[in-house]
């Protein structure tokens, strides 16, 4: 296996999963541990990933031992200054920021083996190498890093993220990196991941009961298919509405899903309404969301008997993305299923998705042979549009928010590339502007359409809708939607935006 060694990056497992694409087992590690685990594990090779902290802050005496294991190191960002540094070589803040893309000139090594001499590469670090350790050679450069990557014996390192989408070839490195110079096995696959995972439930469940909270999504589909195929009836899914949920949302649910499962409809739009009110930060609307599910998950699973877990469709960006990863990594959003929790939790919780991504969930639900209309979905946050609807949430601003996404969505699914856009949605400003319609002055709300192409929810771009498509939508909006009258395109990347807009 790979070993990949969290220093608290946004992207460590997205590290591990470009390497599980390569069928090779990965597993991720983090930088707190003493790494004796891995000495009888059969090791092929490490990858120690980017991060938020400053080598030259921390003592990082203790990480010679990765090196003491004698296999190839890959360095990621953060990964490659701490080598550099302990080699030796000198790491400093750098005069400006890098951000984004840059291109990168590499010279012949066989980690890029295969790949055009110059590339698109994705910075994004506040340090850099300034001096290299002995016995080290610079095998790349970009525009304002000279050395934007090194090599010093069977240590590889990289000062851009090859994991991130963004980064041309980045795959193809990794697959350098994991084949040419580790010689690692496939042996990782979909079909295994869930032979495992059932066999998982079936031991930690044993007689008892789950209950699974469904949002008629992909990932609670399929976390509930697994769990189901483990417990069979003894697995129930829940299916809250909660106030926030688009037009007809709930009845599409309840139609599609009760076929699959044993599903119960909770309706408990007042109880959220009734808390949301008045909350204007985004952080509390996720925390109060998450907060109020898990309490109607526990009194669904009081009125049951033996429910002693809970299954939950929590993908690695959730976790990542909420902080409570491996590592140290920054709180970005509290996601509404992991971030939410209470402190004091009365059910044990099963997440079957928890170290994947997205893609890799749909392929799984090819795998489970779930229909195609839910592999299709398009992603929706657990807090639903309460994070679409910024500032304050009321049935008035939801109505407004609901009829406009309606709209839009009708509207995509006449795009030619309808399928590859990751998320299209409508969003609510608290904003005022002023408008004239019918020679009368207005004053009303502001409507944002996002569009954006991804495939993990961890980087993503904005779509550049037809500018046809762009007007139909705005002039339907404006007319038929009572309280809009401005619509305004979103044109920022993640990073630096977040995909959601709370
Ligand atoms: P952001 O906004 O963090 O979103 O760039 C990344 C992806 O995650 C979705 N998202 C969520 N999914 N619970 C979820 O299950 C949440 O609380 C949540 N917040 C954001 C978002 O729609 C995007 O696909």
């Amino acid at each position: 296996m790979i070993a990949v060694i969290d220093f608290g990056s946004q992207y460590t497992q997205l590290i591990a999963r470009r390497v599980r694409e390569c069928k090779v087992y990965s597993e991720i590690v983090s930088c707190l541990d003493d790494f004796s685990s891995l000495v009888d594990r059969n090791v092929e090779g490490i990858i120690l990933s980017g991060g938020p902290g400053s080598v030259y802050n921390v003592n990082i005496k203790a990480y010679r031992r990765i090196f003491a294991l004698g296999v190839p190191v890959l360095g990621i960002c953060y990964g490659m200054q701490l080598a550099a540094q302990l080699f030796g070589g000198k790491v400093k803040k750098s005069r400006t920021r890098e951000y984004g893309l840059a291109f990168l000139t590499h010279y012949s090594n066989p980690l890029f083996k295969r790949i055009p001499r110059r590339i698109r590469v994705w910075m994004s670090h506040g340090d850099v190498v300034t001096e290299m350790p002995p016995n080290g050679k610079v095998i790349a450069r970009t525009e304002t890093t000279p050395i934007a990557a090194f090599q010093s014996g069977n240590f590889y390192g990289l000062q851009f993220h090859p994991e991130v989408r963004h980064t041309q070839h980045g795959k193809g490195i990794i697959r350098n990196f994991v084949f040419d110079i580790c010689h690692g096995r496939r042996t990782w696959s979909v079909h295994r991941f869930v032979d495992e995972e059932i066999a998982r439930i079936k031991k930690m469940v044993g007689r008892d009961r789950a209950i699974c909270g469904i949002s008629g999504g992909i990932d609670s589909t399929v976390a509930g298919t697994i769990a189901a195929r483990a417990l069979g009836r003894n697995l129930i899914g829940v299916f809250v509405d909660n106030g926030v949920l688009r037009m007809d949302e709930r009845e599409e649910v309840d139609a599609n899903l009760s076929s699959i499962m044993n599903l119960r409809v909770i309706d408990a739009r007042q109880r959220f309404l009734k808390r949301l009110a008045r909350v204007k930060d985004a952080e509390k609307k996720r925390k109060i969301i998450g907060h109020e599910f898990i309490k109607i998950f526990e009194a669904e699973a009081k009125r049951v008997r033996n429910v002693k877990f809970l299954v939950q469709g929590t993908l690695y960006p959730d976790v990542v993305e909420s902080g409570s990863g491996i590592g140290p990594a920054d709180v970005i959003k509290s996601h509404h299923n992991v971030g939410g929790l209470p402190k004091r939790m009365k059910l044990k919780i099963i997440e079957p998705l928890r170290m994947l991504f997205k893609d890799e969930v749909r392929d799984i639900a090819r795998h489970l042979k779930l229909p195609s209309s839910f592999i299709e979905r398009k992603p929706f946050p657990g807090p639903g549009l309460a994070v679409r609807i910024v500032g304050v949430v009321n049935p008035s601003r939801l109505r407004t928010l609901r009829q406009a996404d309606r709209i839009l969505q009708e509207e995509a699914q006449g795009l030619r590339n309808y399928r590859e856009i990751w998320q299209i949605f409508a969003v609510l400003l608290p904003l005022g502007s002023v408008g004239v319609m019918g020679d009368k002055r207005t004053y009303d709300s502001v409507c944002a359409v996002r569009a954006v192409c991804s495939d993990d929810g961890m980087t993503a771009d904005w779509v550049r809708l037809p500018h046809g498509f762009l007007d139909r939508v705005s002039r339907r909006i404006v007319n038929e939607v009572k309280g809009i009258n401005r619509v305004v395109f979103d044109i920022t990347s993640k990073p630096p935006a977040t995909i959601e807009w709370e």
